[in-house]
Parts: C-alpha cells; structure tokens; sequence
C-alpha cells in the first residue's frame, strides 16, 4: 500500500519567512503584513525589496534597490538579437522561458551560489523581462522596440515599453497592485520547482527557467488565460449561469475557482474583484465584469459548500483585459511578477542548503525475469 501524498497535499517541505497562507480563514501575508494593506500602500518595488531581503527596506536601502533595478531595465543588443530570431508565432511563455534562459548567456559568472552575488542577478532578471516580454509583443506586432525608461516605475514601464505611452495613473496603480498580490505564494508548484533546482546548486537562471515552465500548466498560472477563454466563450451575461451548469454536469473544472490551500476566499480575489469592476466600468468592460460576477454566483451556489471559491486567477483576467493587455500575455504578467517570490524563495534555500530528494513509493512487480526483446 503506497503511502505517497498525492500531489504532496500536506506536506511542509520547507521554512520560509515570505508569504503566510491560512487557506481556512481567507488571509495572506508578506513578511508578516496582510496583503491588502500591502496592495493599497505598497508598491511592487518595495515588495519585490521584500522578497529579496525578507523585510520591507529603509529609505537608503530603497533608493539603492530602484537605482540597481531600473539600471538593469535594458536588454543587451545580444538578448535584442535572440528576441528578433523568436517566431512572431512563438507562444509568450514558449518565448520567456527561453530568454530567460538566455540571459545566463552573457553572464560571466552564471553559476554563482553566493547569496549576495545571486540576489544582484535575481534584480536583473526582474528588470529585464519586462523588457523581453515588451519588446516579443512588439516586434510580433511589426513594431519598433521601445527603450525602457528608468525615471518610470517597474508598472509604468513595462506598460509604456508596450503601448508606446505612458499609462495613465490609474492604468499604473491598477497594474502595480496586480504586480504586488502576485508575487509570492509559499510553496506553490512554480515555487517549489525553483527551490527543488537550486537544492542542487544549480543557478538562478536554471531556477527561474524551470519555474516558468511549471508556471505555464493550465491548473497554475495558465489559469487566468483559461478564463479569459471562458469569458470569451460566453457571449452574454445571460448565458453565464448555463454556461457553468454544463460544465459542472460534465465534471469540467472552471478555470480561475478552486485551490489547494484556500477553502475560503482568496484574498487576492477579493481585492481584485474591486479592482476589476472599478476598471470594467472605466474601460467600456462592463460586460465581461457582469459575465465573471454571474460564473461566481453559480459558483457559489453550486459548489461554494465544498470551499472551492474565486483564485487569484479569476478576477485578474478581467482587469488585464481591461488594462489591455492581450490574452497570451496574461501568464507573462503572473511571471514578471511572481520572478520576484521564485528568487526570494532560492535565496532563502541556499541560505542551509540542503539537496531536495523525496522518495517515491515503487508499485511495480519484483524479481520479473528479464526476456529477450525478440520473445517479448
Ligand atoms: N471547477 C470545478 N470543480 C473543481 C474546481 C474547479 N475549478 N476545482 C476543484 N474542483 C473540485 C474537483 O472536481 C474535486 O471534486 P470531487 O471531490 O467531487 O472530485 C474537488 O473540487 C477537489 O479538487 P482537486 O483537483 O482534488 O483539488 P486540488 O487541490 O488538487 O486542485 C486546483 C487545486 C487549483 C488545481 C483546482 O482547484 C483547479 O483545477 N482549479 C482550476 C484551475 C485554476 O484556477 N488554477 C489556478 C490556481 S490559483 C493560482 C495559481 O496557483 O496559479
């Protein structure tokens, strides 16, 4: 009889003083501060400070973080060369996971362990794929790059690399708090991806290649993409009730619902539901907030009693679209931000390293003997 916790449910795996998840009671914090408190105050500087050092930085110690990060916002001509040779075909994730991987390319020491030394290059990363992702969807797009502009915030940025403007103030507050509620959260897959790499000392390149990857799955990150799809789908409000109905009869999960830790409301949910209305109607998106709030009262009329409530994925469909930002670059954005916990969680596993190496239960037969190809 296998004793393996299927899909490591329960298991602690490691020490962090990052992200607090109570799944029963609906709360999150970073460093010990509700999430909210940070989503409304913060911003995604401070907080990617946070996940970097453990705790939220002192003036000096913040000048010193947005001068190293914004001097890192550009690309090299090499990683423009890389970019320009990427299909306009190319799936956004397909294309980041392999850039950053590539970014390792023109570091003369990659494969650095030294806690300082990778925190240095865990700032670049996070300040060059803005540019990367930006930079992919023009190109794709038939347009010039834009160069990075280092008087802009991380959120500001990235949105006037995109759009060849300046986002208004709400455009940037709205997308720098998304940034802020998707930076960590424990030991989910992509995060444990990056820990169980840098267990074998391997780089942080490796560790954040891999962590995209794990990112991408349609049951993680994808999640939010797949709403999207959803709400697409769905061509009137009226027709959202329906819509779930059939899904739920035909044991189809809808995206953007359920998690393994929330029994409860996500609180990342909850804020961004406030977000995404106040957008939606700001944007002419009214529509599409009216779809996602009618797919939750069936939701919660249906399955609510089993704790399966709003993730973090649902909600942010809406107010990405409303940003506008394009449906494929909806799992980008979770990365450009979750970069952030993925470092701060490899930095936090180099610091008492020891190799991650579970067991797994062997279920096959014993003392078969071996046939020869030709009597099989
Ligand atoms: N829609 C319908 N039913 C669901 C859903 C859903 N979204 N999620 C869970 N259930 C049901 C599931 O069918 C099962 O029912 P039963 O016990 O009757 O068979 C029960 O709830 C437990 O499901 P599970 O798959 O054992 O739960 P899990 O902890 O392994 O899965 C999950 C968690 C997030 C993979 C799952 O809820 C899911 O597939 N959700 C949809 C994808 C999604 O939104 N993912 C984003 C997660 S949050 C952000 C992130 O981490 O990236």
């Amino acid at each position: 009889m296998s004793t393996a916790a299927k899909g490591l449910e329960g298991i602690v795996a490691a020490e962090t003083v990052l992200s607090f998840i109570d799944g029963e009671r609906g709360i999150l914090e970073y460093a010990g501060i509700a999430i909210n408190d940070l989503a409304k105050d913060s911003n995604f500087e401070e907080v990617s400070f946070l996940m970097l050092n453990g705790r939220l930085p002192n003036k000096p110690e913040f000048d010193a973080f947005l001068a190293d990060l914004r001097g890192a916002y550009t690309i090299s001509d090499h990683t423009i060369g890389l970019l320009r040779s990427i299909p306009a075909t190319a799936q956004p994730m397909h294309m980041l996971r392999t850039m950053v991987s590539a970014l390792a390319l023109e570091d003369p020491n990659p494969n650095s362990i030294d806690i300082p030394e990778v925190r240095a290059k865990a700032i670049r990363i996070l300040a060059k794929v803005p540019t990367i992702v930006a930079g992919f969807d023009r190109l794709r797009r038939g347009l010039d790059l834009i160069a990075p502009d280092q008087n802009l915030t991380f959120a500001a940025n990235f949105l006037y690399m995109l759009n060849g403007e300046k986002p208004t103030a709400t455009m940037e507050r709205a997308f720098d708090a998304c940034m802020i509620l998707h930076a960590d959260h424990g030991l989910n897959a992509s995060t444990f991806t990056a820990r169980v790499i840098t267990s074998t000392l391997s780089d942080i390149y490796s560790a954040i290649t891999g962590a995209v990857g794990a990112l991408r799955g349609p049951l993680h990150g994808g999640a939010n993409e797949g709403v999207m799809v959803m709400l697409n789908e769905i061509e009137n409000v009226s027709e959202a009730e329906q819509f779930v109905m059939n899904k739920l009869a035909a044991k189809d999960r809808i995206m953007g619902f359920g998690h393994r830790v929330y029994k409860s409301y996500d609180p990342r949910a909850t804020y961004l539901k406030t977000l995404a209305e106040q957008l939606a109607n700001d944007t002419g998106n009214a529509d599409l907030y009216a779809k996602s709030h009618a797919i939750e009262k069936t939701m919660d009329r249906e399955v609510a009693s089993k704790g399966i409530y709003p993730n973090v994925d649902f909600y942010s469909a809406t107010t990405y679209h409303s940003i506008g930002l394009k449906l494929d670059l909806f799992t980008p954005m979770f990365a450009l931000s979750r970069i952030a916990g993925w470092a701060g969680h490899a930095l936090e596993q180099l610091d008492g390293n020891r190799l991650i190496r579970p067991k797994a239960d062997y279920v096959g037969p014993h003392e078969k003997p071996y046939v020869a190809i030709e009597q099989r």
